[in-house]
């Protein structure tokens, strides 16, 4: 019996990767015109017929893709959502964004729902560690892509390094002269959240300071309101006591923490300077410009669309990618210290 000729024969017929036969086959105006003329040569002299039935299986009925994020009046999430929906236009597509407010059962709804409408994947910024709800989804054949988390080797993923973020943040405090230095955020059972804990602590220990001088202000969440309370406790630590500058798990806490400090006429950054995370468009509107650690949003969500797209046309061949973005160190008015002489 002739064995099926394969993507993955027409990929090494024509020494591309798997990934550009089925841009060949899915996006061809995504590939350079040599390149597609090479794996359409190998696609007519392999005869290779594309498993369409699999296919359109795989592919869903529906020409959506969704996109179910932790919080929906974060920006981050929105502005994610933007490069999402800027390849799923460029395909045809539309977008859903579903919003699980962190809760695990509206996040469970939500996928039902999703699985229901048959849509073409799903993006998700999942609520916690347990995959078993994006696991059904999977072994019902839908593509699943995780944002802003990387379980591991079996899922296509993006994110970015946030131990790094972290230390970028910490270390530039340093240099500013802060000795005691507080990490704002939680719950620390956000994997993001624990990352960032982990690369501060790291900072601070490699510049030879104590765990200690890292005064950690935990929150039940990353909002404004967080970042105003935890504002409240700094404040009323002992003179001795009380952190010089503030590394905040994300911008929205650093604006609360800022707006308290402002309320509480704490000077920004003579007394307490402060360093966000995200760098949403909000950090540099802020009364005090703050400073920030820069994930690239736009370009996260991009990516997560293009290897959900790829999955979805790949099935069965397709082999998952975890990708990981660099962050960078925004500096602004909130943490820069400014010498009386200057
Ligand atoms: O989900 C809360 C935070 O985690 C966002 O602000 C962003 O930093 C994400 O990584």
């Amino acid at each position: 019996m002739k064995k099926r000729i394969g993507i993955k024969d027409v990929a090494s017929k024509a020494e591309v990767s798997v990934g550009t036969v089925s841009n060949v086959l899915n996006r061809p105006d995504s590939v350079a015109e040599l390149t597609r003329q090479r794996v359409q040569n190998a696609i007519e002299e392999l005869g290779f017929v594309r498993n369409d039935s699999g296919r359109q299986l795989r592919e869903g009925s529906s020409r959506t893709i969704a996109y179910v994020v932790l919080d929906g009046s974060n920006p981050f999430f929105t502005d994610v959502a933007r490069g999402i929906d800027g390849v799923a236009r460029a395909n045809s597509l539309a977008l859903y964004t579903c919003n699980s407010a962190g809760d695990a059962a509206r996040e469970s709804e939500f996928l039902d729902l999703l699985l229901e409408q048959r849509v073409r994947g799903v993006l998700v910024t999942p609520v916690n560690q347990e995959l078993l709800l994006l696991e059904r989804l999977r072994a019902r054949g839908m593509p699943v892509v995780l944002v802003d988390r990387s379980p591991g080797s079996d899922w296509c993923s993006v994110g970015v390094d946030d131990v790094l973020g972290a230390s970028l943040a910490i270390t530039h405090l340093l240099e500013q002269g802060h000795e005691r230095i507080a990490f704002v955020g939680g719950p620390l059972t956000t994997p993001q959240i624990a990352d960032r804990f982990d690369g501060a602590l790291k900072a601070m220990i490699s510049a030879g300071k104590s765990a200690d001088d890292l005064v950690v202000l935990g929150t039940d969440g990353l909002t404004v309101a967080e970042g105003r309370n935890a504002g409240e406790r700094i404040a009323g630590l002992p003179g001795a006591q009380r952190p010089s500058a503030s590394f905040c798990a994300n911008d929205l806490v650093a604006l609360g923490l800022l707006q308290q400090m402002t309320a509480m006429g704490i000077r920004v950054p003579a007394e307490m300077a402060i360093v966000g995370y995200d760098d949403i468009e909000f950090a540099a509107a802020a009364a005090v410009p703050l400073s920030s650690i820069r994930q690239p949003r736009a370009l996260l969500g991009r990516t997560a669309a293009d290897l959900l797209l790829l999955e979805a046309g790949e099935g069965p061949e397709h082999r998952h990618q975890q990708v990981e973005f660099e962050p960078e160190l925004i500096v602004r008015a909130s943490s820069l210290h400014v010498s009386p002489t200057s």
